[in-house]
């Protein structure tokens, strides 16, 4: 598969064009951005870590029924991907209070939600990616009834398998985003990543971060994080 121009860069990754007009290849970076690109920083060797994660864990997704953009690894940063137009909606799940949900509603880091939640936010750099809901989704048009739906039961069973997955490697998973594309014939399918850029993973025992968190807020060891998760999963 011939690599073509580069299409698109951005925060974390490159996109280019392939002789395919259907097929993309996604090159990961090693650039690290939080609070909306303010803070900027590298986090050495992410890019292998989170492409190769992610293409494993997209593989099992496959496998559990959930299709994803995945179409072959390609290199240790490179993978050949379904091209997609993104539907403009992070879709992050909550299993334990963290992050924005404890600033906002006041709920210590940490505590047990008594279900999984689902939230959107609207995909919009200049807005700083505002929380929206259903509603605002349908009434912008940024995607339709169905879409949502479709993506909602996704989303939950990306969550349980993601649950258990990280937990028989020694982590909970305290929450995450992900974002679903639809491919020219209209198909709904998981695009973007699952890594620890997007995940927030605490070890089960001591509750330590192994997240994007410890460079978000300056705790040290990010980039033994990032290879701690990864030898966890067996990728190392
Ligand atoms: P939040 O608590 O800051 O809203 O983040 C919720 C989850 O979404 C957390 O796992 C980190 C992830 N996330 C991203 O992947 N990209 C983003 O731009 C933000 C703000 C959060």
């Amino acid at each position: 598969m011939e690599k073509r121009e580069q299409l698109y860069e951005g925060k974390a990754k490159k996109v280019f064009r392939t002789d395919d007009p259907e097929l993309l290849i996604v090159d990961y970076k090693d650039d690290a951005t939080a609070f909306n690109g303010e803070k900027k920083g590298t986090i050495m060797g992410k890019g292998v870590v989170n492409n190769r994660m992610t293409n494993h864990v997209f593989a099992k997704l496959e496998e559990a029924g959930v299709p994803t953009h995945l179409v072959k690894e390609l290199s240790d940063r490179e993978t050949l991907v379904k091209k997609v137009s993104i539907v403009p909606l992070e879709v992050i799940v909550r299993n334990v209070a963290a992050g924005s949900f404890s600033k906002r509603m006041g709920v210590a880091e940490g505590t047990q939600l008594l279900c999984p939640i689902l939230e959107f936010s609207y995909k919009n750099d200049d807005l700083g990616d505002p929380f929206i809901n259903d509603d605002y989704a349908l009434a912008l048009g940024l995607a339709t009834q169905e879409e949502i739906d479709t993506i909602k039961a996704y989303t939950r069973k990306v969550n349980e398998f993601l649950k258990a997955y990280f937990l028989s490697a020694g982590m909970k998973l305290i929450d995450f985003k992900i974002e679903f594309g639809k491919t020219s014939d209209g198909t709904i399918i998981l695009a973007d990543e699952i890594s620890p850029d997007t995940c927030r993973l605490w070890d089960v025992n001591t509750n330590e971060k192994l997240d994007k968190d410890r460079f978000r807020r300056d705790m040290g060891n990010v980039e033994e994080a990032y290879n701690e998760v990864f030898e966890r999963l067996g990728l190392a």
